[in-house]
């Protein structure tokens, strides 16, 4: 029997029911607590599922998805989702599913500097030895590739939300066929989503990071004038690329600038200084929540999940 259960950080119960409405699967949700000491006690639902009284043992046979999201603060979700996927395998699931929609630490995939922790390499070592046998992903930063991969021997698939990014563009804000720019041109596997869409006046940079504030971006000579653009990204975090590039297009007489990603992390007043550059509007999934979160991520992850056949 194939459940899906949602942890507590963010909005994973939000995402989690409607994945499960979606599919058409049972919902259900844990509880998180927490001692003095600010402790964390994750409590599955054994006694709602109620399918076997064996104590540590109420999952057994079982296909468990268990959704949860690990933005900020991100220390205090991994932890929730170290301690609901290590629980749901003690307690006998034959298989275990883990849907991320957002993945924190998934930037650092190398040594900048000597000494440094690999750490997505980490993260997924972890969920690995807690028993996680699949991993659903939504445009994670270290796979720009969509579908299926191998994540430090967890079997894996990343989905995208770019296809569901270019409709909103196209449907609400009414953009048929605007010139795109994709500041990276390491996200090139996102286009075939976008181009049936959008069109295909696709411009590619490359970018080149010197820290957390500082990025070179290259692009190609192309005219701008007059024209409207959509920015696409996986992320805003400091705002730095973004407003990069918003810059630079305004500086080349863009008319109208929509920048779409699919997690809008927004550190500190990255909103306000990406609006500053000339963004007329940002337009991101609810991976994570926030003001600019007017594309679903449930449904994203929904047809991922039956495409995968998972
Ligand atoms: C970089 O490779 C990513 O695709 C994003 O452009 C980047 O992580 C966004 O970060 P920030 O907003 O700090 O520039």
């Amino acid at each position: 029997m194939r459940i899906v259960l949602s942890g507590v950080c963010g909005n994973s119960r939000e995402i989690g029911r409607a994945i499960a409405e979606r599919l058409s699967l049972p919902y259900y949700k844990t509880d998180v607590t927490f001692f003095h000491d600010t402790e964390m006690q994750v409590c599955l639902p054994v006694k709602e599922l109620k399918l076997n009284a064996t104590p540590m043992k109420e999952l057994k046979d079982m296909d468990v998805v268990y959704v949860q999201t690990t933005i900020p603060a991100q220390n205090h979700c991994l932890i929730e989702l170290f301690m609901a996927v290590g629980n749901i395998k003690q307690r006998g699931a034959a298989k275990l599913t883990a849907v991320v929609p957002y993945l924190a630490y998934a930037r650092q995939d190398k040594e900048f500097s000597p000494g440094q922790t690999i750490s997505n390499k980490v993260i997924g070592m972890a969920m690995k030895a807690l028993g996680v046998d699949q991993l659903i992903t939504v445009d994670v930063h270290f796979n720009r590739d969509v579908g299926e991969y191998t994540y430090e021997g967890i079997k894996a698939y990343n989905a995208t939300a770019a296809g569901a990014l270019a409709k909103y563009v196209r449907d609400e804000l009414e953009m048929n066929s605007p010139k795109i720019v994709i500041p990276d041109v390491g996200h090139k596997p996102i286009v075939e989503f976008i181009t049936p869409v959008l069109g295909r006046d696709v411009i590619f940079g490359s970018k080149e990071r010197k820290g957390e504030n500082e990025v070179i971006i290259t692009f190609p000579e192309e005219d701008f004038n007059g024209k409207s653009v959509v920015i696409f990204d996986d992320m805003i975090s400091s705002g730095t690329t973004s407003v990069e590039t918003a810059e630079y297009l305004k500086k080349r007489g863009a008319n109208k600038v929509i920048l779409a990603v699919t997690h809008a992390l927004c550190i500190n007043n990255a909103r306000e200084k990406l609006l500053d550059a000339g963004i007329d509007k940002i337009v991101a999934t609810d991976s994570i929540p926030k003001e600019d979160s007017v594309v679903s991520i449930a449904p994203i992850i929904a047809d991922a999940m039956e495409k995968w056949s998972f």
